[in-house]
């Protein structure tokens, strides 16, 4: 392999290293670029940019490869559940037995929440969206732990297993309870003897006269998707947690920002507008084919496709596409939603606008199908995927946090606008 790449500028040759990550990814490495040529990069969306070296979670977007910590998506999937993928991705190793007990006890025992949080829920106004509200409370659940929430750097990694643990445990009660705040709902508390999934469900649906019941298809589902989006490598909330965190802020103030990040349409929130979409498409008695149209007219947007690295099959897209058939009918739903998303699947698959462009289901084309067949309503369903990321930006505030010569993350730019010029007073302009 080339160990440098060379550059020629104007009339000058510069040498850079080539750095090649554990499964064969080269990058050129850049960070003397401008103190060596005066010149920077420009990768506007940072299609192109490494940022940082990581551990944690490897893609390769060509051949539709997944894997948390070295462990393939589809095994963990298949084998393991949410909580153990969270030890695994934080802690970079599978739990023993009882690592995993004493974990699962510690993240069970922090469900609570402070009493004073809960006049928090009654500032918001009930139309409020949940990922406002959770990115608000998680920030300000750091004010009720302050011995964890320091910014001083040594002392909040001391204090990162606990630190990590409230928030994993805690953001299930934050989600739940901005649920029944918003449907005026009394709150309810965690009940000891359910697991992680199960307890988010009893937490959310336990209704004074009625307890929730758990029903194991539901439990597993949600736990599935929980799983599969446990962490993914750079994405624009777990590089903003990154961002955050490289100034020194705290734990909960990075995940904070995460939740932020991921709210927006294009990014977590499209497992809702995928729903949108599919109910948009439904009510016009279409079957999909005019909205394929409309896509390739560029007047709508096939939410839950695309991918700015999956450029084949997502491969939590094919686990959930599998799997929402087998909850639907383990429920006895017969969701006219996923006929039309099937279809829909079927027709881009095969038209070359979208094979052209590599555009493929990603995790969001199917998972809200789940999420609706198993109760969870529409304003909550990117909650489910920041519950589900936490591990990812919790894992990746650490990596940062520990690694030896952190720097703050401070891009460059090219400026385009106006030259030097002088100030004008307001009775001149
Ligand atoms: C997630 O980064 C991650 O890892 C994210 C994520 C994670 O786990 O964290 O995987 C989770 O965010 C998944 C993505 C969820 N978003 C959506 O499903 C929204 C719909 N998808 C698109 O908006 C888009 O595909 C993105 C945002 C996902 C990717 O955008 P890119 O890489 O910037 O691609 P682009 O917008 O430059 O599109 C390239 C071309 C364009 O056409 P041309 O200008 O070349 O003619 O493809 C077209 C786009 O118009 N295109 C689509 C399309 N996505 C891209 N056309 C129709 N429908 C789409 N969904």
């Amino acid at each position: 392999m080339e160990d440098k790449a060379t550059l020629k500028l104007a009339n000058q040759q510069f040498d850079f290293p080539i750095i090649e990550g554990t499964e064969g990814e080269k990058a050129v490495d850049l960070r003397k670029l401008r103190q060596e040529s005066g010149y920077i990069t420009y990768d506007d969306g940072y299609g192109n940019t490494g940022s940082c070296k990581s551990s944690i979670t490897f893609i390769n977007g060509e051949k539709g490869i997944l894997r948390y910590r070295g462990y393939s998506i589809e095994e963990l999937a298949e084998k393991s559940d949410f909580i153990e993928a969270a030890y695994l991705i934080i802690y970079g190793e599978l739990p023993t037995a009882e690592q995993r007990a004493t974990y699962s006890d510690r993240v069970l025992r922090g469900a609570n929440l402070h009493a004073g949080m809960h006049h928090l829920f009654e500032g918001f106004p009930p139309h409020s969206h949940p990922m406002g509200i959770l990115s608000a409370l998680l920030n300000s659940l750091g004010s009720y732990y302050p011995e964890m929430a320091t910014n001083d750097r040594a002392t909040d990694l001391a204090n990162f297993d606990n630190a990590s643990a409230v928030i994993l445990s805690k953001v299930r009660m934050l989600a739940a309870m901005t649920y029944r705040m918003k449907n005026g709902l009394p709150a309810e508390y965690p009940r000891p003897g359910l697991d992680y999934c199960e307890n988010f469900l009893h937490l959310m649906f336990s209704m004074p006269h009625k307890p929730y019941e758990p029903h194991e298809d539901v439990s597993r589902a949600l736990d599935l998707i929980f799983l599969l989006h446990a962490d993914h490598e750079q994405n624009c909330s777990t590089s903003t947690v990154r961002m955050v965190a490289s100034g020194g802020a705290n734990l909960f103030a990075s995940v904070s920002a995460g939740v932020c990040a991921l709210w927006g349409p294009l990014h977590g929130g499209a497992n809702m507008a995928v729903l949108k979409m599919l109910r948009e498409i439904h009510d016009r008695g279409d079957d999909g084919s005019q909205f394929i149209e409309d896509a390739k007219n560029g007047k709508a947007r096939l939410m839950g496709f695309g991918h700015r690295v999956y450029k084949n099959y997502d491969p939590r897209a094919k686990i959930l596409g599998k799997y929402s058939e087998r909850v639907l009918r383990a429920l006895n739903i017969n969701d006219p939603l996923l006929n039309i998303a099937k279809h829909l699947e079927e027709k881009a698959l095969s038209d070359n606008y979208f094979v052209d462009r590599k555009l493929y289901p990603n995790v969001d084309f199917y998972s809200g199908i789940i999420l609706q067949a198993i109760g969870i309503p529409l304003d909550m369903f990117t909650v489910m995927f920041a519950i589900g990321r936490m591990p990812g930006w919790i894992a990746h505030w650490r990596e940062l946090a520990a690694a030896e010569k952190g720097r703050i993350h401070r891009p460059r730019q090219i400026y385009t606008g106006a030259n030097l010029r002088a100030y004008v007073p307001i009775d001149q302009r």
